[in-house]
This record gives structure tokens, sequence and C-alpha cells, in this order.
């Protein structure tokens, strides 16, 4: 297994950086929505990352036709129907594209088996699995469908309402997708917005999907397809969740700043960054265009030490840049409290574990809730890290290693979804791989 060491650095830094990782929920979502077209999509910038490569094959592996036209350009054209696939449709680690498929191959004929790494074997499926056999799905799988290897056999599902118990976009996506199929409207409705990236994507090719308002509040409404939809044109933007560790980088180290170009603005992802603003950092959002989502660059400079903050609400905006956020509470003033997160367990590792134990490494006092951590601020020391397998702890530590060394075991992962994140890092630091 590789790992890298990296070295602390003396000295603040100016990076303006246009390499960050393209979106990768975008991504996945231009590779599965492509198949709902009956013309051939146009994607740019499309993340080429285990995880949407993943999305991508299955695509293939589906009936559609892929061309690559240069690094990140695809054209990608649909199959009339749905093919049968002949092997396993293998996910990968990416959770996303387990889930969005489900929903999306539920409804169309054929037997499917969807597939993973280890992690993703082990991660919870009966959140989709449940509202789609409610609805006559026949899902099945260890656990009752509960984990993967899932197999599914399509066939006509039924007009729901649901209310989902959990604010994920993955859900939500899936029953969307579910419902474009179903036998007449269907309706969803979720606590907190979830990132609406499938939303506002499938309603850019021409699908009816509106919030409407009921006596018991606003539901998503999904009206079944009456035809294919428009094929996608689109230029992917850069990943705020990828560009947030840079942007802690910046935030922790004197001196420094970090520009993140051409970045999706979207309200439901940019939380943590706000987050960092309200701990001290200067954060600046400048939008500079609006197709099918807000898209700008982020400036942020370093603006003194850190002040401890409390993270209680809005947890699905920021649930992904908890782990980088962790590193800035770690050298904050004070003790840094995050609530209401339990959704950390079921990620690519349980990270609200693998965030205090490695912490705890690094001679940072931590106490683990089952929702979540405190941490009291100090002064990070050299550690050994252990990612386990998880892209988010590993780069996340990674940045730690501009205050203290930090080796860090296990770092394939980072190839899931940010397969430059080094190269970048390399810039400011130095970084050093062992086999
Ligand atoms: C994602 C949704 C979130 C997020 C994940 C990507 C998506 O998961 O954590 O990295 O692209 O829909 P949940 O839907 O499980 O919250």
């Amino acid at each position: 297994m590789k790992k890298v060491k990296v070295y602390p650095i003396n000295k603040g830094f100016d990076l303006v950086c246009d390499e960050i990782a393209p979106d990768k929920s975008i991504s996945h979502r231009c590779a599965i929505f492509s198949l709902l077209s009956d013309k051939s999509s146009v994607v740019n910038n499309f993340l080429e990352a285990e995880d949407t490569l993943a999305s991508l094959n299955i695509a293939k592996e589906l009936g559609a036709k892929v061309e690559k036209k240069a690094k990140g350009s695809y054209v990608i054209t649909p199959p009339s129907k749905i093919q049968e696939p002949f092997n396993i449709l293998d996910c990968g680690n990416a959770g996303t594209a387990m889930r969005l498929y489900m929903g999306l191959l539920s409804a169309n004929e054929g037997s499917f088996v969807l597939s993973g790494d280890q992690y993703l074997r082990r991660r919870p499926m009966g959140r989709v699995a449940k509202p789609l056999r409610e609805i006559g799905a026949k899902i099945d799988g260890r656990e009752w469908g509960n984990k993967a290897p899932i197999h599914i056999r399509g066939s006509k599902l039924k007009a729901f309402k649901y209310h989902s118990p959990i604010d994920s976009a993955q859900v939500k996506s899936a029953l969307i997708l579910a419902g474009l199929f179903a036998e007449g409207k269907s309706y969803y409705k979720e606590n907190l917005l979830s990132r609406d990236h499938t939303e506002r994507i499938l309603k850019g090719m021409g699908a009816e999907i509106q919030e409407v308002v009921k006596e018991d509040g606003i539901w998503l409404e999904i009206t079944p397809l009456r035809k294919a939809l428009k094929p996608l044109n689109i230029r992917v933007p850069a990943d705020p969740s990828s560009g947030f560790f840079f942007a802690v980088a910046a935030a922790i180290v004197p001196d420094a700043r970090v520009i993140i170009k051409d970045v999706t603005l979207n309200p439901t992802r940019i939380e943590a960054y706000k987050k960092l603003q309200e701990m001290g950092a200067k954060v600046e959002f400048i939008q500079k265009e609006n197709i099918y989502e807000p898209i700008g660059d982020i400036e942020v400079t370093y603006n003194g030490k850190l002040k401890a903050i409390e993270v209680n609400k809005n947890i699905a905006w920021l649930i992904d840049e908890l782990p980088a956020l962790s590193i800035a509470m770690a050298v904050a003033e004070g003790e840094s409290v995050v609530k209401n997160a339990k959704e950390l367990r079921v990620k690519e590792s349980d990270r609200i574990n693998s965030v205090v134990t490695n912490l705890q490494k690094a001679g940072i006092w931590c106490e683990e809730f089952s929702d979540g951590y405190k941490i009291r601020g100090g002064i990070l020391k050299n550690a050994i890290i252990n990612s386990h397998g998880d892209h988010r702890i590993a780069m996340s530590f990674a940045i730690a290693g501009l205050l203290a060394q930090m080796e860090i075991e296990d770092i394939e992962c980072v190839n899931t979804s940010f397969p430059n994140f080094f190269a970048i890092l390399q810039k400011i630091s130095e970084v050093e791989f062992e086999n």
C-alpha cells in the first residue's frame, strides 16, 4: 500500500488553482442521466477519477457508446433502450453510483447486479432499497438488500409519496429516477434540501420536476417521462469539496491565499466555506456565470488564528467537508463541536472515528459522540495517519501536514475523487511517496 509523507512549510503561499478536480456529484449524474436521452450528450471537464469512471463504465455496460474526445471530454450516445448487462456492474468505491443506478434500474426491464469494493459493500443500501421496494421494485442482496452485491429485477413501479427520514441527495436522486418511470406523479420530501444537482440537471434536460405546496408542506413533484429527454451539453465545474482542502490550507498557514477557480457555488455545497469564514478566515465568493448551477471563484486568505465553532445544523450542506474542517478546528482557539452528524458514520469510512483517532495521534484532544465530536484546538504534532481507505481522510491529514509532518498510509483512495491532489500540494510543500 502506498504511503506519503507531507512536510511542514515555513512560509505562506499564493496559489491560483484552476486544476481542482471537476465536481464528482455532477460528473456521476452526467454519466447516468445521459441514458435518459435519445441523442448524444456532450460532457466536458468530466471527472476522470475512479468513482466517476465507474459510473461511465456502467453506462457502457448498459449499452451506451462512450467516445473520449480529449482529456475530460466525452460524447455519450445512449442505447435506444437500457440493455441487460453481461457483467456485474462495478461501482468501485462510489455510493453515488450504486444508489442512483439502483433507482434507475429498478424501473427498467432486465436483471442487474451492482457491486463494489470492500468499503462500498459494507455501506447501507436499505435507505434506497426499502422505499423502492414499497413501490414494487424487486431488489435483493446481502442483509435482505441492505448490502451489496445487490440484485435488481427491473419492473413496473407505482407512483409514491415519500417523506425521507434522512437528508440525502443519493436517496432523493434514486427516487426521482424511479419516479420518472412510475405509473403517475410521485412526491418526495426531505427536511433540509440536500444537494440539488439532480433536479437542476434533469429539469435542464426537460424533465418535469417541480416544487409544489401541499397542506403538509413543500414536496417535489416528479412527472413520469412522456418522451426521451434532451441531451446534455455541459462543462462540469470544479468540485468545491475537493477545493476545500486547499481552502483549509490557506486558512491555517500564515500569509497564505488560494483562489479556487470555476467552482460550483451551489448553496447546498459551499456551507463549509461559510463556516471557515465564521472561524475567522477571509473568504470571498465571486459568481461569474449560471449554467445549470451558479459558477465562479472562491478566494480564501489567512486572517490570523482561527476561532472554534459549533456545527450542528445544515449538516447535509457540509457533510463531505467535515474531515477537512476538523483540521481547521484542530488548530483553532477553543473547543469546536460537531453534532447531528451521524451520517458521517456511514461514509467511505466511519468518519467520526477516523477523524477523532487520527487527530488524537497528532496530539489533539478530542471527544467522540455518537453523532459527532468535540475538538480542542492545539498544536499538531508529527503523526502516522491511517486513511481507512477513505480519500477525504487521506487528503485532510495531508493538509494537516503543512503544519506538522504527517505520514499517511494507504493513499491510493485519493484516486477515487482527486487524482491530481498531490500534484497541487507539491506546489506548496514537500511531499514524498513510498510504496
Ligand atoms: C452525494 C451525496 C452525499 C455526499 C456524497 C455525494 C451525491 O451523500 O456525501 O459524497 O452526489 O449525491 P448522501 O446522499 O448519502 O448524503
